[in-house]
């Protein structure tokens, strides 16, 4: 066994690296997979999130740094048994100017990891927001890197600038470093600039962007709160099952034994027949049916739009020109302007309705409520996003 290597990262703050972080970890733990989280984030988030008191951090992250302590020594069991966190704190604000002057010091974690890859099925970085020491050091360390990423309107501009920014790190520090995927957190569909949003990233990225999306969920945020991570918390959500269905679409990826792969295939036919022509998607697997009758109700899955860009834009590797992010933003700009004239928000522009195309079916969505966490949202369409899966890990 040797542990994939995953890094949350995104120098922007507040886009869901945290709560994804710990929800894949829960999420790939429950299905039996080896997990180990490293809070690499000074705020100790992650490990708040699974109820990991102050007291459980007399060796943390930050001791491993300094050579204070072993990494197994800062490891802490949480409730799911197949999960560790190593935990952090506020000490490790320190590490970014101690760790300055020592050589090699981008390698640090990498090597900390090296001894700890054969006991796991995957390891689990939650870096800050920045692009400081800490986070080079989880991006060393990583075969991969995901990047959670909220549909609004400088989302693209951080995007490019954290993929220059992996570009130059595979050059210089980590040829090996993956884009494991661009994952879109906190889905608003109610929002024309959502969908806006998702039609260019998908355009640009293709199959570099997770099928599955997150969306916004009250339950997801009021997890951490109790210690828990959503998928414990309240399992039946619509949040829980969305990350399920994102740990279900990692672990195809490396569970590529053939028999796996036809088993994968199956359930999407299978889910194709149970569905009939309503176009349920790729994440719509067996242990997430309930989706349907949760009170929130709105997993919401992504519109893999096919389209001749996005064609291109997969054969031309993952690097987003100045000019496309400029054009994208522009005609984001324009899109918002022409939706704001309308004076109603939830109309489409004859734009944004060219982007998203067929993709999402517009169910109805109850204004009225107060709480819009509660609001019941709608299923989206994703036809291309079940051909496309199938293609790629069929292939
Ligand atoms: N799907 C979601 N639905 C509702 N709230 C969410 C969702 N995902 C995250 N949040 C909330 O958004 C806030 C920011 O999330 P989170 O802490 O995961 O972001 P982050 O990128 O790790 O932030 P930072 O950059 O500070 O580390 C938190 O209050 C969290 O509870
Ligand atoms: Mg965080």
């Amino acid at each position: 066994m040797t542990a994939r290597i995953i890094a949350f990262a995104n120098q922007k703050g507040g886009v869901g690296k945290t709560t994804s972080a710990v929800n894949l970890a829960a999420a790939l733990a429950q299905a039996g997979k080896l997990v180990l989280l490293v809070d690499l984030d000074p705020q100790g988030n992650a490990s708040t999130g699974f109820g990991i008191s102050q007291f459980q951090r007399r060796i943390t992250i930050y001791h491993v740094f300094a050579n204070e302590g072993m990494i197994e020594e800062a490891e802490v069991q949480t409730d799911l048994p197949n999960l560790k966190v190593v935990p952090a704190n506020v000490d490790l604000s320190a590490a970014e100017f101690e760790l300055g002057g020592r050589s090699k010091r981008e390698y640090i974690l990498r090597d900390k990891l090296q001894s700890r890859r054969e006991l796991y099925d995957f390891i689990i970085i939650d870096c800050p927001p920045s692009l400081g020491l800490l986070t080079l050091n989880g991006l060393v360390a990583a075969d991969s890197i995901i990047v959670p990423m909220q549909c609004e309107f400088y989302a693209l501009e951080g995007l490019s600038h954290l993929l220059n920014t992996t570009d130059l790190l595979r050059k210089n520090l980590n040829p090996e470093l993956q884009i494991e995927g661009v994952l879109l957190t906190m889905y608003d569909r109610r929002y024309n600039l959502t969908a806006a949003v998702e039609a260019d990233v998908r355009d640009y990225l293709g199959s570099r962007v997770f099928n599955t999306v997150i969306p916004r969920n009250v339950r997801v945020s009021e997890a951490p709160s109790h210690g828990k991570p959503v998928v414990t918390y309240d399992k039946s959500s619509a949040g829980a099952c969305a990350y399920v269905h994102l740990a279900e679409e990692i672990m195809a990826r490396y569970d590529n034994t053939e028999q796996n792969k036809l088993d994968f295939i199956e359930k999407l036919e299978s889910n194709n027949l149970d569905d009939g022509d309503t176009g349920s998607n790729v994440g719509n697997m067996d242990n997430n049916k309930d989706r349907d009758n949760n009170e929130d109700g709105d997993i919401l899955q992504p519109a893999a739009k096919k389209s001749k860009k996005r064609e291109e834009a997969k054969a031309s590797g993952e690097n987003i020109s100045a000019e496309t992010i400029e054009s994208n933003n522009a005609r984001i700009i324009e899109s918002e302007k022409a939706s704001s004239n309308d004076g109603n928000n939830s109309e489409k522009t004859p734009e944004t309705e060219a982007n998203t195309e067929t993709n999402i079916e517009a169910d109805e969505i109850d204004d009225k409520a107060d709480n819009k966490d509660n609001k019941k949202a709608t299923n989206t369409k994703a036809d291309n996003a079940k051909t496309d899966n199938t293609k790629d890990w069929a292939a």
